[in-house]
């Protein structure tokens, strides 16, 4: 076996030594069923190969990691006018706060936590059915990884409808400040489907793939939107844990409730990383440590 196959064997079986999982997110129904003991890694290289330990062929839901795919939708069809009604800053409120969107007029400070996923949604609908939006992020999604076999799960998305308070407020609230030009329900409708796609770490190491810059990368987005994504998801990708996330990982990320992680080694691998059980800032509790490790044994870091 290679090196970086034996990297990600050791990996596995020590997050299952470990057998420190954590909680799947409560707060969406269909989610707090999964099992949390689930682990998967896939590692895509420069030579295009796909190295991959643990359930790599499992559906997981992205959550999260999908405003990644709709921020590059939507820079790619309003460019820097997003910025208008966005910020590009750290916090260190969580993922679905509502305490800056108080002091900054209804801005939210950038476009990972929930509220400026939501306007970045709402931007990307604009003028549009909300199936048109979909059917971009998800055609966006499947050219990146090269598969059309990605799919929105419906019931996830109707179970994050009827408990989603927190993002009805969130919408509401935004809109109250006129940074929403749809209506809040149907924005978020959009929101929370976008949210419930699901990906194999397989499929998602290899839509990375364009972010890490190889060579072997069909070219569907722009070189300054990839290299903008990447600076968010190094600096805001993890929420209030990203600075810690910088300091112990080194590599641009974006973390999903669904216990998920896109990982960026830039010009050396995609990777993806899925264990369900998350911590307390809502990203998955052994995939954090897992990436730590990975970064650890093969030496990626952007510093
Ligand atoms: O809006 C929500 O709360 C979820 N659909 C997504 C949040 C999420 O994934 C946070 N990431 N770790």
């Amino acid at each position: 076996m290679d090196s970086l196959g034996q990297a990600l064997e050791e990996i596995h079986d020590r997050i299952h030594e470990e057998a420190d999982w954590g909680l799947p997110a409560q707060y969406i129904p269909e989610l707090a069923n999964v099992v949390p003991e689930q682990f998967a890694i896939s590692v895509v290289t420069a030579d295009g190969s796909c190295h991959s330990v643990g359930q790599a062929q499992r559906p997981f839901s992205i959550q999260s990691i999908s405003k990644v795919f709709a921020l590059i939708a939507t820079l790619g069809r309003i460019g820097d006018q997003l910025w208008t009604r966005v910020g590009r800053e750290p916090t260190r409120t969580a993922f679905d706060s509502i305490m800056l969107l108080e002091t900054d007029s209804g801005r939210p400070p950038n476009p990972f936590v929930n509220a400026g996923a939501i306007v970045t949604t709402d931007a990307l609908l604009s003028g549009r059915e909300p199936r048109q939006a979909l059917a971009e992020i998800l055609g966006l999604i499947r050219a990146m990884a090269g598969t059309d076999d990605i799919y929105i799960n419906n019931e996830v998305a109707d179970s994050e409808k009827r408990t989603g308070a927190r993002n009805k407020a969130l919408a509401h609230y935004l809109a109250s400040h006129g940074n929403l030009r749809n209506d809040p329900d149907l924005t978020l409708g959009t929101y929370f489907h976008q949210c419930a796609i699901e990906m194999t770490t397989e499929q998602l190491a290899m839509s990375g793939r364009v972010l890490a810059g190889l060579e072997c990368a069909p070219r569907t987005i722009s070189r300054m939107h990839a290299k903008r994504a990447n600076a968010l998801m190094m600096t805001c990708g993890h929420y209030d844990a990203s600075g810690e996330f910088a300091f112990k990982v080194g590599l641009p990320g974006k973390s999903g409730v669904g216990g998920g992680i896109l990982l960026i080694a830039p010009r050396k691998a995609s990777i993806a990383i899925w264990s369900p059980g998350l911590n307390g800032y809502g990203n998955s509790h052994a995939g954090t440590r897992a990436a730590a490790m990975l970064a650890r044994s093969t030496g990626w870091s952007v510093f």
